[in-house]
């Protein structure tokens, strides 16, 4: 079979995500990246990416996928030696802890296991218990993208550790226009994301905000040997709006264009169809017998959803069958390899997709016998996938 003859399937795992056709449309685009052409197209993306930060600070792109943010964020950020506190609850977050490991940071890690997400309450009794007088920084993931767990109390975090006179670093790389989030009212002083996941752009591009100025005070003090990764290279250009290396011109179209539809739609709005969507997957696919890896609601990402293997198959199998109907899921990462595979609630998924989506989970299922749901049950199913909130706006779509 010659499979640039067949049409994509689906991307329903966690990043890239669809594309709107107006947004593909805009890649095809190309200007001087020292032009004022350019200078245009640079403050709208900064502007745009303040709105879904949520931030009045700076905002950087940077021409990398979402580690490459991570990677500015760690190495601009960080001094060796520094006290770094990491929550960890997923395959993300120990990256995180590897990263700054790397960058030379003493990491004093607080385990969570692989179902749940650190709560304030819990994550301050630790930190008291072990007796941890000094904390330079916190560096944390907000949306763990395996298992699919999301850090609820994160902005009670922040009023606390604060005290400690720490710095905050987030990698939101996961969530962010896909589930609440404020740089500015949560006192986040850095925070990275990227284009590939909820806001629905092509891969490849990142962002990192910067919110305050002991951040760029820490930053003032920071040696590291990163020329592309260096964050006073980035500010010193994006005061000029451009970047200090070439960029990915055509994909920063694209990216205003995504930005765009963002604004448009309202970006209340466009959380809110990622969590009323998120919802209607979960209800459905658990209506038809499947079992959410996540038990509890609270710890449970929006945009990364995470369903036990039914009973019986195999892992593999259930998704490459999965994938014949035209849609791709993920398998889990890490310690949940092959026990719970993955749906990206991310970005452009219309209902039409989301229909696509859960038949094809519930009809492999079936064929598999490990699901004896009943027509009723079926029926609730589909009611779900009729009846979540999708905004009207999105026609603009298809222009
Ligand atoms: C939370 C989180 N951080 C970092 C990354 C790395 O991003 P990328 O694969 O774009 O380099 C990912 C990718 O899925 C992620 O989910």
């Amino acid at each position: 079979m010659d499979l640039d003859l067949a049409p994509d399937p689906l991307l329903a795992i966690p990043g890239p995500s669809q594309i709107p056709p107006r947004v593909m449309k805009a890649l095809m685009r190309i200007v001087d990246h020292r032009s004022p052409h350019f200078h245009k197209l640079y403050r709208d993306v900064v502007d745009g990416l303040r709105y879904v930060f949520r931030t009045n600070g700076d905002v950087y792109p940077i021409t990398a996928s979402g580690t490459g943010a991570v990677e500015t964020m760690v190495l601009n950020f960080v001094r060796p030696k520094d006290t770094v506190l990491v929550p960890v609850f997923g395959s993300f977050s120990r990256r995180l802890v590897n990263h700054l490991r790397r960058a030379g940071a003493e990491v004093i890690e607080v385990d969570y296991g692989w179902n749940r997400a650190p709560t304030y309450d819990d994550l301050r009794a630790k930190v008291e218990s072990m007796g941890i007088k000094q904390i330079d920084v916190f560096a944390t993931v907000y949306n763990d993208t395996s298992p699919g767990t999301v850090f609820r109390d994160l902005p009670k975090v922040v009023r606390w550790i604060k005290s400690y006179g720490a710095l905050v670093l987030v990698d939101n790389v996961s969530a962010l226009g896909g589930d609440y989030f404020e740089v500015d009212s949560w006192g986040i002083d850095v925070a990275v994301s990227s284009s590939q996941k909820c806001l629905a752009a092509p891969p490849v591009m990142s962002f990192i905000a910067v919110a305050s100025s002991e951040a760029y005070r820490k930053a003032d003090s920071v040696n590291h040997p990163s020329i592309y990764f260096d964050i006073k290279l980035m500010r010193k250009f994006g005061e000029k709006f451009e970047t200090p290396f070439t960029p990915a011109v055509n994909y920063l179209f694209a990216i205003r264009e995504a930005l765009g539809i963002i604004r448009e739609v309202g970006l209340e709005n466009w959380i809110r169809w990622h969590i009323e969507r998120g919802r209607a997957i979960l209800n459905a696919l658990t209506k038809a017998g499947l079992e959410p890896f996540i038990s509890n609601d609270y710890y449970r990402s929006t945009t990364v959803l995470s369903f036990k293997y039914p009973a019986g198959v195999n892992p593999d199998e259930f998704r490459r069958t999965i994938y014949r109907f035209g849609v791709s899921i993920s398998d889990g990462m890490d310690e949940v390899k092959g026990k719970a595979f993955r749906i990206g609630n991310m970005g452009y998924l219309t209902r039409k997709d989301v229909l696509t989506l859960v038949s094809s989970i519930i009809a492999v299922s079936l064929i598999n016998g490990g699901n004896n749901a009943s027509n009723d049950a079926i029926k609730d199913v589909f009611r779900e996938v009729l009846n979540y909130w999708e905004p009207e706006q999105l026609s603009v779509g298809e222009g």
